[in-house]
């Protein structure tokens, strides 16, 4: 018997599109914000909670987003116009398609500027700047970085490259061959820095400040904050998974796949905390979100231990792998779509949606120097002190994401034809029941509430 040929626009096994999603799910977001949030909102407790999160938003759009991409098999905005105007839909729908193509576009500008940093970190770490450093050096050293524009520039317009050059190469010469080298990578390199926390002699610390259940921490906030990040790993809402759910073969069943791709997401995310916070606590520093923690406060960690050389460049190169395979599915959808609705090549469109991207990402850059002070909406109150980085930021993570979500949930819940969903998703009888129950009811409320509470 010979094996089926391999498709050209479809991935060549579960396996591979189980990477490529993984790979956009683990990002920044795993490694500087969620070990963070949850050592503030109460360890293990919070833990409980965003697992159940993730059950009820994150696994629920997730699959509906890979469900809806599938049957449409093309580009997000594609797909849309057919699986709504096959049932006489009204055109709004399309939105979902062009929310979904712009929001990843205006991600993409500003993490590969992220991204351009983890970059030049790897350098800075082996080049041993930060050998015996001080709380002083290491954050000077940071901000003359982002002072220095030609610097961040340079750093942003490489990593953008390297994104055009993979995906460039199609679903299979590019995408599928880059994540099937870059996320054993990324795994064994979160082991070897989950294996470095424990010579520290702090481990048992991290993984208290990680995992001790204490339940009286636990507010509104954390569980709002809980809801937003599970929808937010798992890089839903804006049409991204959909592009990748287009390239799925249809004797794959969606349920169970996504639940492998949430379950390695929350691993890794875990591990993350696992390798950071014992060098954290090993060095007395302080555990905070974001770039202060990872461009600060660890390199600090890192320059005064033994091996932190070694372990420290390797961090970077781990940083590096998961913004870069989170970047390359963000380009996805306006690369798919250029392709097939203007007819360009994937090589060309790939290019043509880079450059654009590249372009808007100068105003992040920008943001960091040049412009740190220009706040361009602030007539407008909430926008007074928001540098053009932290306005794209705040649409897209704010309104773009969630609204996205919302109505990726609803069009699978209540519009999208039954027939074949048991099928498509390998779900059925009462676990269907209860998916299309939580799909409907508690998916949307779920969104909905994190949506209002953080425009007010
Ligand atoms: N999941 C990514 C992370 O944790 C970030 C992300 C959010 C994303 N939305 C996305 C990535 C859409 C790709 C596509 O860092």
């Amino acid at each position: 018997m010979s094996q089926a040929p391999i498709h050209p626009k479809l991935w060549s096994s579960r396996l591979a599109f189980i990477l490529a999603a993984t790979g956009s799910a683990v990002g920044l977001g795993n490694i500087w914000k969620f070990p963070y949030i949850t050592g503030e909102n109460g360890g293990g407790a919070f833990v409980l909670i965003y697992l159940l999160c993730i059950a009820i938003v994150g696994v629920p759009v997730l699959i509906a987003e890979i469900v809806v991409g599938r049957r449409g098999g093309k580009n997000p905005v594609a797909t849309m116009q057919e699986l709504t105007e096959q049932q006489g839909l009204s055109k709004a729908w399309r939105l979902v398609g062009w929310n979904g193509i712009a929001a990843s576009c205006l991600v993409l500008s500003f993490y590969a500027v992220i991204g351009g940093w983890s970059m030049a970190y790897i350098i800075k770490m082996a080049s041993g700047v930060f050998t015996s450093s001080t709380p002083e050096v290491t954050s000077s050293q940071f901000n003359n970085f982002l002072a220095s524009t030609g610097d961040i520039l340079l750093w942003h317009s490489i990593f953008m490259l390297l994104v055009i050059f993979i995906v460039a190469r199609g679903i299979h010469a590019g995408v599928e061959k880059a994540v099937k080298l870059l996320m054993p990578m990324l795994f064994v390199l979160l082991l070897v820095m989950v294996g470095y926390a424990m010579t520290t002699g702090k481990f048992t610390e991290g993984v208290k400040f990680l995992f001790y259940p204490d339940f009286s921490k636990i507010t509104t906030e954390g569980f709002l904050a809980a809801l937003g990040h599970a929808a937010f790993t798992l890089s839903i809402g804006i049409g991204v998974i959909m592009a990748y759910g287009s390239y799925l073969p249809k004797n794959i069943s969606i349920a169970r796949t996504a639940f492998s791709i949430a379950i390695l997401d929350t691993s890794m995310a875990l591990l993350a905390g696992l390798a950071i916070f014992p060098l954290v606590f090993a060095n007395n520093l302080e555990p905070s979100a974001g770039p202060g923690l990872i461009f600060v406060t660890l390199p600090l960690a890192f320059g005064n231990m033994t091996g932190g050389l070694l372990f420290g460049t390797a961090f970077f190169a781990l940083l590096f792998i998961a913004a870069l395979t989170s970047a390359m599915s963000m380009i996805e959808p306006v690369s798919e779509w250029l392709e097939e609705s203007k007819g360009l090549s994937r090589a060309k469109s790939t290019l043509l949606g880079g450059v654009v991207i590249w372009f808007i990402g100068l105003g992040s850059v920008l943001s960091f120097n040049l412009w740190s002070q220009a706040y361009p909406l602030s007539f407008i109150s909430i926008f007074e002190k928001k540098t053009f980085f932290d306005l794209v930021d705040f649409f897209v993570s704010n309104l773009m994401m969630p609204l996205g979500g919302l109505a990726i949930a609803i069009f699978a819940g209540w519009y999208l034809p039954r027939k074949g969903l048991p099928e498509d998703l390998g779900l059925f009888n009462l676990p269907f029941k209860i998916f299309m129950f939580v799909l409907r009811y508690l998916t949307p409320l779920g969104i909905l509430v994190v949506f209002l509470y953080n425009l007010i």
